[in-house]
């Protein structure tokens, strides 16, 4: 468990910075929050379990960042990382999921992890058994000589008596080298091919707060409908990777598996609960939503205090797992919490509102900017898109005014704005002749202006 490597609070920082623009606070923030979880490994046992996550709350307006800090997160976190919508728990009883089946699904995640870290360690082995299951295949009338692995298909062990056993052996060894070599690509072998069967009536039972029925119930399934045998014809190169995935299936050991994926969850599991205003007022009456809202408090705190919740994999337990939540709390503030649940989140971080400033850096800077992308679309329509900096600069400045004057709903409102200025460009583009096309201010402004001239306009289509 002490051999994954941890990035510094500075690399994240700045793998963080490849995607968002400021916002330093918050990725601040994280980067501790995640490099303290390589930190608690490695102190020792009776002082390490009382080390307990400091959890965060990010506050901030929509659409400055939150959630994409979360998404960026997750790719380098190379431990159990599940993002979930608060919005979307109900208290027990209530339509809607029950909060405990985040830790079910954390850790199902993990256990896909170390599923994918064992494969890639019997890769090898499972290659070479795969081999030879392919041999037995292609000759099947050949004795097999002694000790190769006798595994899946049965090859009825015919023993024709033309061939001596080390005639055998020799014939087996050139197929292998041809095979090797690439030059039986063009063979065809028949084999069994398993399909799991589909079980389209489950998805009923989905969305229903009954997740472990279901989970229960798709297991069932598996078992009454086994597995479907089928003999087909197959191409050399198919069969080998069909092979050498039941071959990794086999080697593959699942009791170990889900053993490490329980130890990774509980260590240095991380869930990051978006949206956790919404479950966050206090006030009302005590009937409707509000008690469903407390309710969802009251159930989250157990989880995040520390509690054992039982999943199909095992028992979890959530004492040391990290969340990260976040909000925009317009309408309430953290103390709206029920207080235990403040407490469970001691470090508070503020992102803050956009202005067009960020939003120039936001259009050009990221790996993944928007501008990037229109440009890449375009390219597909052989046309060479090309912003002129004052043309994105008057996109940052209206982007902006237009979030001042309606409604603000952060950098979102840079995707609303640039698909409206490119509306005409993205429709005719096939059949434009000239193959350059620029984008400056004043394209934009005449894209622009009379839908922000009136803004009963702009609220409806920008
Ligand atoms: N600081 C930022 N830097 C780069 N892109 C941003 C930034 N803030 C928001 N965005 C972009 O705006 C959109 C909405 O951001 P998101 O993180 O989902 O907002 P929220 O804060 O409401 O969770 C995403 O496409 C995201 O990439
Ligand atoms: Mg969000």
């Amino acid at each position: 468990m002490n051999d994954f490597k941890s990035l510094t609070p500075k690399d994240t920082v700045s793998e963080l910075d490849k995607y968002i623009i400021g916002q330093d606070e918050a990725k601040k923030s994280v980067a501790i929050a995640l490099r303290n979880r390589w930190r608690r490994q490695q102190v020792e046992p009776p002082l390490r379990d009382e080390i307990a996550p400091k959890n965060i709350i990010m506050i901030g307006p929509t659409g400055v960042g939150k959630t994409e800090i979360a998404r960026r997160l997750a790719n380098l976190a190379q431990s159990p990382f599940l993002k979930v919508e608060a919005s979307k728990f109900t208290e027990i009883g209530y339509v809607g999921r029950d909060v405990e089946s985040m830790i079910r699904d954390l850790v199902q995640l993990a256990v896909n992890m170390a599923k994918k870290e064992e494969r890639s360690e019997v890769e090898d082995k499972a290659h070479e058994m795969a081999e030879e299951r392919l041999l037995d295949l292609l000759l099947p009338s050949m004795p097999k000589p002694a000790g190769s692995p006798r595994i899946g298909m049965d090859a009825n062990g015919a023993v024709e008596g033309t061939e001596a056993p080390d005639e055998a052996e020799s014939t087996r060894d050139r197929f292998r080298k041809m095979l090797r070599d690439g030059k039986l690509e063009d063979k065809e072998v028949e084999m069994e091919v398993t399909q799991a069967q589909s079980m389209p009536m489950i998805e009923v039972f989905s969305n229903t707060g009954m997740d472990e029925m279901e989970s229960n119930l798709r297991d069932a399934f598996g078992k009454i409908f086994p597995k479907k045998g089928k003999m087909r014809r197959l191409k050399v190169a198919e069969a080998f990777s069909l092979l050498k995935n039941e071959a990794v299936e086999d080697l593959i050991d699942m009791d170990n598996v889900t053993r490490q994926a329980i130890q990774k969850t509980e260590q240095s599991g991380i869930i990051f609960l978006d949206e956790i205003d919404k479950i966050a007022s206090r006030q009302g009456g005590g009937h409707g939503p509000e008690v469903s809202r407390e309710g969802v408090q009251r159930d989250l705190l157990p989880i995040v205090e520390g509690a054992t919740v039982t999943t199909k994999h095992g028992m979890v337990k959530t004492d040391h797992i990290l969340f990260i939540a976040s909000g925009a709390f317009h309408m309430c503030k953290p103390s709206d919490l029920v207080p235990e649940l403040q407490g469970r989140f001691p470090i508070r971080v503020e992102l803050k509102a956009l202005g067009k400033e960020e939003f120039f850096r936001i259009l050009t800077e990221p790996e993944n900017a928007l501008l990037k992308q229109y440009v890449a679309l375009m390219k597909t329509e052989g046309i060479d898109l090309i912003f002129a900096e004052e043309g994105v600069l008057e996109i940052a400045r209206l982007a902006a005014e237009v979030n001042q004057k309606t409604e603000d709903i952060g950098a979102r409102r840079l995707h609303t704005v640039l698909e409206k200025i490119l509306e005409d460009l993205s429709f005719q583009a096939p059949n434009i002749a000239d193959k350059i096309f620029t984008v400056t201010a004043d394209y934009v402004r005449e894209q622009l202006t009379d839908i922000i001239r009136d803004e009963d306009l702009s609220r409806f289509i920008l």
